[in-house]
């Protein structure tokens, strides 16, 4: 991963970076020596040295047994118990990967459960699966998350009515904490397959544990490129210079901008296949840095459909945003524009050059015309679309959040938010000991 911040000079000087430069150094410190802010979840800064070797051979088995005994498998969680896993699969497969014949594919349709609380989408994923023989891997850290338990008990009926309990038990994989935890005690007493989430690694972090590991590779993607890619991150990221880590840098130029009031940032991308990438961004910095009163309020763009949407607000709105370009330099495949006679679209001069070569002219002019328009940007380069540099970037996003945190001045591995709307939810839905509350919630809605 490049980063640069040539699109935003006038925004972050080379002044601001060097005056910045001790603070990152005490982030770095503090991440590093574990004495910062939720330290107790800092796990994730060494995962990809210290991958569990007998957990990770049970992973690439049970994806194996998925791929040979499913032909769909239903992942399900919420938050960041299934947005790496999207985030791969959307990045690193067809974008007809559902769609594609079953020879095509040569891995079980990818489906997820349990990230919203829609009636609607559980039916009629029951009704898509329908006949096919299908695999559930349900992953939750705290094994207590409503969304997730919900869909579980409709997957795991299903499964049972189809094959019976005993072999109901060969599909179903866990993946929660080690010992605690309604999934866990569920697990334990019927005997699913289960995998670990480290106490140390918080849901948002954990792409690159079973969380994300599994799902992943039963989509039939590299997770020894993968898991490469981020040990490589591990060691360029891991040096204490803002001049010679990419990774600092790109935290120490969001920080900057943020105390010159540019309190929204962007995350752009020019491939669509990235949109969960966005969605898993979104969600890492949401949640860690939005505490307090405090945090960069994270936005992302498809470009480019979004400039037909969002491309007016971003020239010409208000102008508290910053915009992050995630830009792939070499992406997986092209296709060059074809002739048509007569010229009537006009177009002809494109004849030959390829579509990425007109995408990047796309990223290139959007780039000098957000500047133009008052956008500081910032760049940052993936050298292809692929397992080994989709590793790296989470490795690299996550340790540019945790630095990000630490200058903000937050615990960047804390959600304490989160649970506002839970106990609401709970209260109005009248669960056991939230009466009192429910009652109170119900007279300020005016519904009694
Ligand atoms: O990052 C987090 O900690 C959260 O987004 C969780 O991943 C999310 O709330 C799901 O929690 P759990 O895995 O406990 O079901």
């Amino acid at each position: 991963m490049y980063f640069s911040c040539k699109y935003a000079k006038s925004y972050v000087t080379q002044k601001e970076m060097e005056g910045l430069a001790a603070q990152v150094s005490a982030a770095h410190t503090l991440l590093h020596e574990r004495k910062g802010q939720g330290n107790d979840y800092t796990g994730w800064l060494d995962l990809p040295e210290k991958i569990d070797v007998e957990a990770y051979a049970r992973v690439k088995a049970a994806a194996a047994r998925i791929a040979q005994q499913s032909e769909v498998l239903i992942v399900i969680g919420i938050g960041g118990s299934y947005l790496g896993a999207k985030a791969a699969v959307e990045m690193l497969t067809s974008p007809f990967f559902n769609y594609l014949p079953k020879e095509k594919r040569s891995a079980p349709q990818i489906l997820f459960a349990g990230h919203n609380i829609s009636g609607t989408y559980l039916d009629a994923l029951m009704d898509f699966v329908g006949d096919k023989d299908f695999s559930v891997n349900v992953i939750s850290k705290s094994g207590t998350t409503t969304e997730p338990a919900i869909a579980f008990r409709f997957f795991k009926l299903l499964l049972e009515k189809k094959y019976g309990k005993a072999e109901a038990k060969n599909r179903i994989y866990v993946t929660t904490d080690k010992s605690r935890g309604a999934l866990f005690a569920l697990a334990k007493e019927e005997g699913y397959e289960r995998f670990v989430i480290p106490d140390d690694v918080g849901g948002r972090y954990s792409v690159l544990t079973p969380v994300g590991l599994l799902p992943i590779a039963a989509a039939g993607i590299d997770t020894d490129a993968m898991l490469s890619g981020a040990r490589d991150a591990m060691g360029a990221y891991g040096i204490d210079s803002i001049e010679k880590n990419d990774c600092y840098a790109y935290a120490a130029a969001r920080n900057i901008l943020y105390r010159k009031g540019k309190t929204t940032e962007v995350l752009a991308n020019y491939e669509g296949s990235l949109h969960y990438f966005a969605e898993w961004w979104k969600q890492l910095y949401g949640e860690s840095e939005g505490k307090d009163g405090k945090g960069i309020f994270p936005a992302a763009v498809d470009f480019s459909t979004d400039l037909h949407s969002m491309g007016q607000y971003l020239q010409d709105g208000m102008r508290n945003l910053f915009e992050t370009v995630l830009h792939v330099q070499n992406p997986p495949a092209d296709v060059a524009v074809p002739a048509m006679v007569g010229n009537v679209d006009g177009l002809s001069f494109l004849e030959g050059k390829t579509v990425n070569h007109v995408n990047r002219q796309a990223f290139l002019g959007t780039l000098m015309a957000h500047t133009d328009g008052g956008v500081p940007c910032l760049l940052l380069e993936m050298e292809a679309q692929d397992a080994y540099n989709f590793g790296k970037a989470v490795y690299f996003f996550e340790k540019a959040c945790g630095i990000s945190g630490y200058l903000l001045g937050v615990n960047p591995f804390d959600q304490p938010g989160v649970e506002a709307y839970k106990k609401n939810m709970f209260a109005l839905l009248g669960k056991p000991g939230y009466e009192a509350e429910g009652e109170k919630l119900l007279r300020r809605l005016g519904e009694i």
